[in-house]
């Protein structure tokens, strides 16, 4: 009997070595590593398509797939690419399902081959009944075994290959268990080799562990054309499909949608949702135009800033960057001798969101001020520019598109770079105020 090779692989990111480690390499985990056997020789499972000559391959007009749901689509580049692979990942409970089970209704009637490895099908086709209705072309197949799921696939050729999710499915011929790093690896690359040959576009769903990593395989990100990330607070309706990593399109776009009773529902202007319940005449909250992609959105910065009872002041971010929220306190203490140093500073970026752009510095300083001094800052109106580090307001990149959507929303006002504002600028109904720097923003409030 042929002796079987193992070896270690990290749970966290795949690393492997030949013997095992207390601490990965990799990615710093400990105590990460598990023994498996290694997948010997070719990989059975589905047929490899002969080479064929380079000008007998089809190039359709569109190889992109218009699924109707508008918002995925964006994320994506503008549909969905035929025999692409996206990993679909996100915490347990926020929604991949809800969204796979909507993408397959919308398609109709292109088929659709929906493998669920988690529920019964009878549990899926409850979902669409409740979300939506259930409709006859998506094909629900209670498998994980990735040869029956080839097979499958192979007969009904379908346009879009759903697996749900990625944790579940196995090669059988591996001896890992389902959901371990070489059994996600490998029976995500025999699926990947599925797709192409069938041209399907293919969704894997696979959740993200609380380390933030998605089970184990971060190596999937490596393996797949696009991974999207769904994320939100569970709490909260707002669900927020970003692409972290897109083969074919951009990765600044952002998909918003709302969680109800009906399932997920896609939301045109998250700009609305996103102010929806602030209040103008609190201190503390200011608001910020962000560009999500193509898309200007407008959101709320909310900061608390409150005395600290013990020694080491805190410093709490959600939605932002926390390196940054100090940078910008000790500007504003440096350059407009705002004192935070006697003071816990908590700062949220309300709905859900996350703001990852310096265009919205301003907003936060002036949200850190006002609640600092306990004055609303309604004053200001929509807040733009970035903040350097001599307290000086720099420009900001597409001002003209982010203002008009705060004209639109109803803002009058609008506190933004001067450097931004040549000759003639103008955004009709809203009276805009060029500032150079930090302390004439502040001025506004005070
Ligand atoms: P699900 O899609 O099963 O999550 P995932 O596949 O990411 O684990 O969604 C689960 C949650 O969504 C569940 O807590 C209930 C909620 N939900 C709604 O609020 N409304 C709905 O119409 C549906 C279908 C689910
Ligand atoms: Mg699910």
């Amino acid at each position: 009997m042929p002796r079987r090779r193992t070896r270690f692989v990290c749970q966290e990111c795949g690393f492997h070595s030949q013997k095992w480690l207390g601490r990965c390499p990799g990615c710093g985990a400990w105590e990460s590593f598990l023994e498996e056997v290694e997948a010997e020789g070719r990989p059975t499972g589905a047929a490899v398509a002969a080479p064929r000559a380079m000008d007998s391959v089809d190039v359709e007009d569109d190889p992109r797939i218009a699924s109707r749901l508008h918002e995925l689509d964006r994320v994506m580049g503008g549909g969905i690419v035929r025999g692409s692979t996206t990993l679909v990942a996100g915490d347990p409970g926020i929604g991949k399902s809800t969204l796979m089970s909507e993408l397959g209704r919308l398609l109709d009637p292109l088929p659709v081959l929906y493998v669920t490895g988690e529920e019964s099908v009878r549990q899926v086709r409850m979902r669409a009944d409740r979300v939506g209705g259930a409709t006859g072309n998506v094909l629900l197949f209670a498998e994980t075994n990735v040869e029956a799921i080839a097979e499958a696939a192979s007969d009904a050729r379908p346009d879009v290959l759903i697996v749900d999710s990625i944790q579940t499915v196995f090669r059988p011929e591996l001896e890992s268990a389902p959901g371990s790093v070489s059994q996600i690896r490998e029976s995500a690359a025999s699926l990947l080799r599925l797709a192409r040959r069938l041209e399907a576009a293919t969704f894997l769903v696979g959740h993200v562990t609380r380390t933030g990593s998605i089970a184990g395989p971060r190596v999937l990100e490596h393996l797949v054309d696009t991974v999207l990330y769904f994320e939100g607070d569970r709490h909260h309706g707002y669900r927020i499909l970003r692409a972290v990593k897109n083969r074919f399109g951009s990765t600044n776009e952002i998909g918003v949608f709302e969680m109800g009773p009906g399932g997920l529902k896609e939301v045109a202007n998250p700009s609305e949702v996103f102010l929806a319940e602030r209040r103008a005449d609190c201190s503390g909250s200011s608001v910020a135009s962000i560009m999500e992609g193509t898309r200007p959105v407008l959101v709320e910065v909310q900061a608390l800033v409150t005395e600290s009872s013990y020694g080491t002041p805190q410093r709490t971010t959600s939605g932002f960057d926390l390196r940054r929220l100090q940078l910008l306190l000790a500007v504003l203490e440096k350059r407009e001798g705002l004192g935070f140093s006697g003071h816990d500073v908590f700062l949220n970026v309300a709905g859900g969101m996350r703001i990852d752009e310096p265009a919205a510095d301003l907003a936060v300083a002036v949200a850190l001020a006002s609640s600092l001094r306990d004055v609303p800052a309604d004053r200001c109106g929509v807040v733009v520019g970035e903040v350097g580090l001599g307290g000086e307001v720099r420009s900001v990149s597409r001002l003209d598109t982010r203002l008009r959507e705060a004209a639109k929303l109803g803002f009058s006002r609008s506190v933004a770079p001067a450097a931004n504002l040549s000759a003639g600028f103008a955004v009709e109904g809203l009276d805009i105020l060029g500032v150079d720097h930090l302390g004439e923003a502040l001025d506004v409030l005070f």
